[in-house]
C-alpha cells in the first residue's frame, strides 16, 4: 500500500468522516466565506473531542509559559488558533503538499513529521493524519504544555489516529534533538512581526535536525521594514485638510528601509553557530541592518514592519492576510539630527524587532 489512504478504503468514523469533510473544503475552496466557517465548524468538533468549552477555559487551559526563547501561548490560545481561517488554511495545504513531495522524495522510508507546538487540537496534522498510511507516515507531537499534549492525543484516539502517532514529548522545542532527524517538521509558534514568541529559537535549533532533502513548514518568513507617512499629505509640502466626520483614513503611503529577516530552516541555524564550533549552540544573533533614513524621515508618521510567511512553494500569507502577517508598528521620532538606524532582533523571552539611532559621522 502507498502513501496515501483514500477514504473509501477504510470505515470512516461519524466523527472522521466530518473532519474530513471540513478537511475537503480547507483544502480545495477559494471561498472566503466557506473557508471560515469551516474553520468554525473545525474549531467546534475539535473543542468536542477534547472535551473543551471554546469559550471559558480552565485555569490550566489559559496558562501561557514563559520560555528562554520566547512565550509559548496557552492551549486554549493554541485551539483558537485554529479560527483565523486563512492561517489554517494555508498551513493545511503546505502540510498536505510537505507530505505528498516528502513521500516522492523517500519513497522506501516511513515519513516522520515532527509538529513542533502542537497546540490543544494539533490541527494541521490531526485534519490530515487520516489521509495517509500510517504505515508510511509516524507523526511526533511535541508542546511545552502537557494539557494540549493530551487534548491532541485524544483527538487523534477520537479520529481512531493512534497507530499514525510515534509519540508525544513535553520538552522545549528550542532545545528538543530528535533520536532520528525527521523528513517534515512542522512549527507554527509565532506573531506578527515575530515578536514575543519563540518561532525564530525554535527555527534555529530544528533546522538544523532536518533530515537532507526534508521539508520545513513554514518555508521561509520575511519580515520588512517601512516608514508610513499620511497618504494625504505630500511630504515636504503642506499641512492635510482635517478629515470629514464619516471619512475613512486613506491607507498610509509606505517607503522600504529593507529586510530585516529572511527566517528559513537554512539560516537561522547559522545564527546560533558559535566560532569554531560546527554544531549549532548558544544564543541566536540574528545579523542586524543598519539603513540611511530617506531626507524627509522627519515627516514619517510611524515604522511598519509587515510580515511574509511562505508556507511552501506559491502557498503564502502576506500583509494583513491573516492574525499572523498582521503589521506591527514601532513609535518613530524622527530626529533632524540623525540619519541613520539600527534595526535588530531582541532573543530571549520577549523577542521582537527594535531600533536604535546610530551616530552620524561628523
Ligand atoms: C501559536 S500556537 C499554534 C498551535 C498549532 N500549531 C496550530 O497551528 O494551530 C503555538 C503552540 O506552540 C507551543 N510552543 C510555543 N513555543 C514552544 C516551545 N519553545 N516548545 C514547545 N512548545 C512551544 C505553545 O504551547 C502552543 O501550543
Amino acid at each position: 500500500m502507498g502513501y496515501h489512504m483514500p477514504p473509501s478504503l477504510h470505515t470512516l468514523t461519524p466523527a472522521a468522516a466530518k473532519v474530513h469533510a471540513l478537511t475537503e473544503i480547507l483544502l480545495h475552496s477559494e471561498v472566503h466565506g466557506e473557508l471560515r466557517s469551516a474553520a468554525q465548524d473545525l474549531y467546534q468538533l475539535m473543542c468536542g473531542f477534547v472535551g473543551t468549552d471554546g469559550h471559558a477555559p480552565t485555569t490550566d487551559e489559559h496558562a501561557n509559559t514563559n520560555l528562554p526563547g520566547g512565550q509559548a501561548i496557552s492551549p486554549w490560545g493554541a485551539g483558537l488558533c485554529v479560527l483565523d481561517y486563512l492561517r489554517t488554511t494555508m498551513f493545511l495545504r503546505g502540510v498536505n503538499t510537505a507530505l505528498a513531495k516528502a513521500a516522492e522524495r523517500f519513497p522506501d522510508e516511513t515519513l516522520e513529521v515532527l509538529y513542533a507546538g502542537c497546540g490543544l487540537f494539533a490541527t494541521l496534522v490531526t485534519s490530515l493524519a487520516g489521509r495517509f498510511n500510517p504505515e508510511k507516515v509516524r507523526f511526533t507531537l511535541l508542546d511545552i504544555h502537557s494539557v494540549s499534549l493530551e487534548g491532541a492525543k485524544k483527538v487523534f484516539l477520537q479520529l481512531g489516529l493512534d497507530p499514525s502517532l510515534r509519540e508525544c514529548v513535553i520538552v522545549d522545542a528550542a532545545a528538543y534533538v530528535p533520536a532520528k532527524q525527521p523528513h517534515v517538521i512542522i512549527v507554527e509558534t509565532m506573531q506578527r512581526a515575530l515578536d514575543k514568541e519563540p518561532q525564530v529559537a525554535v527555527t534555529a535549533n530544528l533546522g538544523a535536525h532536518l533530515r537532507a532533502g526534508g521539508i520545513f513548514i513554514p518555508e521561509r518568513i520575511t519580515v520588512d521594514a517601512y516608514l508610513e507617512y499620511d497618504s494625504r499629505k505630500t511630504p515636504g509640502l503642506m499641512a492635510v485638510q482635517p478629515l470629514a466626520e464619516d471619512q475613512l483614513l486613506p491607507a498610509p503611503h509606505r517607503v522600504s528601509l529593507g529586510q530585516l529577516i529572511d527566517l528559513t530552516a537554512k539560516n537561522a541555524p547559522t545564527w546560533r553557530a558559535n566560532p569554531g564550533n560546527t554544531q549549532p549552540t548558544g544564543p541566536v544573533l540574528v545579523p542586524p541592518l543598519s539603513v540611511n533614513l530617506p531626507a524627509d524621515s522627519i515627516e514619517a508618521l510611524r515604522i511598519a514592519l509587515i510580515t511574509e510567511v511562505t508556507v511552501l512553494d506559491s502557498l503564502k500569507l502576506s500583509d494583513n492576510e491573516s492574525g499572523i502577517t498582521l503589521p506591527a508598528f514601532r513609535r518613530f521620532k524622527p530626529n533632524a539630527g540623525k540619519v541613520k538606524i539600527e534595526f535588530r532582533y531582541r532573543t530571549g523571552n520577549t523577542p521582537g524587532f527594535d531600533y536604535h539611532w546610530i551616530k552620524a559621522r561628523p
